[in-house]
């Protein structure tokens, strides 16, 4: 599967999850085996406007790359600004959100709301080619309602205006995050174009990634939510995950945010971020009593330490 110009080693990638899909997270899913990601979705206007928080979510790092920055917004001539700005960073490509169903985002006209108005969409998608040496990569729904799927003709459209691959999470809008993920439409736009295409929504494994493959014929797949306190889920190895399996995955992903995050000014995310790795586990809720109690990072680290020693 490429990109572009730009080869993927696995064709399991780790979808973007504002909030989640950090530089730390990112790493640790490349080391279980995802083939590459996606920052979180980074507002044009944030960018143009120097704004510095926005800005720290354009860091990057050559160990997980292919890394791809997902740009979100409604303006194409900001968008294209974004682009530029963005391209001067060590990153592999572009994504533009078109998917995003959440309010305050549809009302700016932003992500999901383009499915709604093709021509601008082209014109962004056009504008932000323009202003990249980068492939760009466009990720939408299935369509705005389950009467107006436009999967396969937006698809089409964002091919002819130069987009290089496809991402397609097979919901509508109104869907939200809820109602069943509809694989033929996944097939529907893979048939549409000749870009490569990458399917999505709520694969739970590999398996599920291999089969949405094999029945759809996409390329690629992404996995979100479910990476989310289990980055093993990008990992060939099979076998139980026990205790020790996730004790030694959340020390790796907490050394990695020590390393990379002001982790001691953000220990309320990084708490609940702690408890994901035991959900659904004996003796889980223990575990998370004592992760809650853990006055700061040090002390989080020395009980995850000796939890798995
Ligand atoms: C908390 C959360 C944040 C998300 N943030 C983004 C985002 O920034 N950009 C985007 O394109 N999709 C975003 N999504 C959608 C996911 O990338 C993905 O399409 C969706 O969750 C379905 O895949 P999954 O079932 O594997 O999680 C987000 C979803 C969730 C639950």
């Amino acid at each position: 599967m490429r990109i572009g110009s730009v080869q993927l080693d696995s064709p399991f990638l780790l979808a973007p999850l504002a909030g989640y899909t950090d530089l730390p997270f990112r790493l640790l899913c490349r080391e279980y085996g995802a083939g590459g990601g996606l920052s979180e979705m980074i507002s044009c206007f944030g960018l143009t406007y120097q704004q510095d928080k926005t800005h720290a979510m354009l860091a990057s790092a050559p160990e997980e790359r292919p890394v791809g920055i997902q740009l979100f917004g409604a303006d194409p001539l900001v968008m294209g600004q974004a682009a530029a700005l963005v391209s001067r960073h060590p990153i592999d490509f572009i994504d533009l959100n078109m998917g995003c169903p959440v309010k305050k985002v549809i009302k700016r006209g932003a992500g999901c709301a383009l499915m709604r108005e093709p021509d601008l969409a082209r014109r962004i998608i056009r504008q932000v080619v323009a202003n990249t040496d980068k492939p760009v990569t466009v990720k939408f729904r299935s369509g705005w309602t389950h009467e107006t799927i436009t999967a396969p003709d937006f698809a089409r459209m964002a091919e002819d205006a130069g987009a290089q691959a496809l991402t397609i999470h097979a919901r509508t809008w109104s869907d939200g995050f809820g109602g069943q993920v509809d694989w033929e439409v996944i097939a529907r736009v893979k048939e549409a174009v000749r870009i490569p295409v990458i399917g999505n929504g709520d694969l739970k494994s590999r398996q599920d990634g291999l089969r949405m493959m094999a029945e759809t014929g996409c390329d690629a797949v992404m996995i979100g939510r479910a990476a989310l306190g289990a980055p093993w889920v990008f990992s060939p190895e099979e076998g139980p995950i026990g205790l020790s399996r996730r004790l030694a995955a959340l020390n790796r992903h907490l050394e990695l945010i020590g390393q990379l995050l002001p982790a001691e000014r953000m220990m309320g995310r990084i708490r609940s971020t702690a408890c994901r790795y035991f959900k659904g586990v004996a003796k889980g809720a223990a575990i998370r009593e004592q992760i809650f109690a853990a006055p700061d990072f040090v002390s989080l680290k020395e009980l995850t330490s000796r939890l798995a020693a």
